[in-house]
């Protein structure tokens, strides 16, 4: 955590959601086999509970990836604990719903950089970015890599104000006409983008712009390699090990 400026280096790899393309996605068990296969800095999604612990979990509901059902943030914590999230992948029975706080915890242990996407319920924007900041600030190792990211602009302002010095990303779809102003009004060092959106003039204009370009989600070795090309300072995957394979680190 720095007040640096120029682009916020990741990883040419980032396990996106872990290496959820073989075990559940956003979980302990993800996170910890991105580091087997290779990966030195992770993704993953965080939203909190009713009572504003933050948790690492994609959807806004918990029915696709859990034992549980309706909202995430309709629930408390403590109930939130006896969930299985291990949906779809009977070989990870019993994987729970993490806590950002046990996640931490992981990376530290295993030395992954993250990039932290917040991804609020609309209308919870600040109590969500407050609370990952509280957690943030007093437990993140230092000598990690840390980006915030996020679609959510409103989550973008409530973090550059409450914890200006952890690197914020602009998370986009295409790369929008107006990324110069948006990078500057968020005060962004990188900007995160489909990868099957981007151009090579795009890329090679971000660069220029010298920000950190990471596209999402790049599955394919040979798309991965055109990426880099273009500019691209890495990808998020759901396989590392493939990537891993392929590409220098
Ligand atoms: O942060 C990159 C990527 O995760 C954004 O999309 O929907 O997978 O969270 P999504
Ligand atoms: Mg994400």
């Amino acid at each position: 955590m720095t007040d640096a400026t120029g682009p916020a280096i990741l990883a040419t790899i980032i396990a996106h959601r872990g290496a959820s393309g073989d075990a559940p996605e956003n979980t302990l068990a993800a996170l910890s086999l991105a580091a087997d296969h290779g990966a030195r800095c992770v993704e993953i999604d965080v939203s909190i509970s009713s009572d504003g612990v933050p948790f690492v979990h994609h959807d806004d509901t918990l029915e696709r990836c859990t034992t549980g059902k309706g909202l995430l943030c309709e629930h408390l914590a403590v109930d939130l604990d006896q969930l299985d999230a291990s949906k779809g992948m009977p070989d990870y029975a019993g994987e729970v719903l993490p806590r950002l706080s046990a996640v931490i915890d992981l990376l530290e242990a295993r030395g992954l950089g993250l990039n932290l996407e917040i991804k609020p319920r609309k209308g919870l924007e600040d109590e969500t970015v407050e609370a990952i900041c509280k957690l943030i600030e007093g437990r993140w190792p230092a000598h990690l890599p840390l980006v915030f990211s996020s679609f959510s602009r409103p989550s973008l302002t409530a973090a550059l104000h409450r914890l200006p010095a952890v690197a914020r990303a602009l998370l986009v779809g295409a790369i929008p006409d107006n990324w110069q102003s948006l990078v500057l009004q968020y005060g962004c060092r990188n900007i995160h983008c489909d990868g099957s959106k981007l151009t090579a003039t795009q890329g090679a204009a971000l660069r220029q712009a010298d920000l950190g370009v990471y596209c999402y989600t790049v599955n394919e070795v040979d798309r991965a390699r055109t990426l880099l090309k273009a500019g691209a300072h890495g990808v998020f995957t759901d396989y590392p090990k493939l990537l891993a394979r392929h590409l220098e680190t």
